[in-house]
């Protein structure tokens, strides 16, 4: 894939299809440390041992409308063309957490992608699911809790309000801006 934030869409579509209504995502890129990590967590309906340990396999599914399975055979194969590599840790009935990572230099490593689109269209997609994102480079960090901004909000203003969902990509395209020190 092209960027990693459609690698991002795809895995918390499992999280969603899994049930979950937390989805915490971390992005930390230590340019230090030239590693590049990306972390997703969800309270949805989890994997035992065996089947956490075969979905790396494309051809381990729960779909019913094909028998293969990419979102994580995909982001597996991103990570170790960039001397990285991808784990999963999973408990049944209580959730999963994925961490991919990167050499953030490699030369085949995809570019971050839009952020605020990618957070956008998984709120628009899922109303009732909140998401937690947090966005560090190197010892700066920004975050987005939905559910501080549902609190703000009250419970009869959706997130998928255009000028809700605005006023979200707006304020993390500054936060990454201002992460960037400026540069989008
Ligand atoms: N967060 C998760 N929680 C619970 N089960 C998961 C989670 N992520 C993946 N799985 C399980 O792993 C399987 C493989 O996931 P993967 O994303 O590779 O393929 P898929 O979602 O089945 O198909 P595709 O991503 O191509 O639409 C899923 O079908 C699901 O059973
Ligand atoms: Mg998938």
């Amino acid at each position: 894939m092209k960027e990693l934030a459609l690698h991002i869409l795809d895995l918390a579509q499992n999280s969603i299809t899994a049930g979950a209504d937390l989805i915490k995502l971390t992005i930390n890129e230590s340019l230090k440390n030239d590693i590049l990590s990306i972390t997703i967590e969800d309270n949805g309906c989890g994997m035992d041992v065996t089947q956490a340990e075969k979905v790396k396999d494309p051809f381990v599914t729960s779909r019913t409308s094909r028998k293969v399975g990419l979102g994580i055979p995909l982001m597996l194969a991103a990570c170790q063309r960039c001397e990285g590599n991808l784990s999963i840790e999973s408990q049944k009935n209580v959730g999963t957490k994925l961490i991919a990572t990167f050499k953030h230099s490699h030369i085949d490593r995809a570019p971050m992608g839009n952020m605020a689109e990618t957070i956008g269209c998984l709120i628009i997609g899922s109303e009732n699911i909140d998401f937690v994102y947090v966005h560090i480079i190197d010892q700066e960090e920004f975050c987005l809790d939905t559910r501080e901004i549902r609190q703000t909000l009250g419970a009869e203003v959706p997130l998928s309000e255009p000028d809700v969902l605005d006023w979200i990509k707006n304020y993390i395209n500054e936060g990454l801006s201002n992460l960037r020190g400026g540069v989008i």
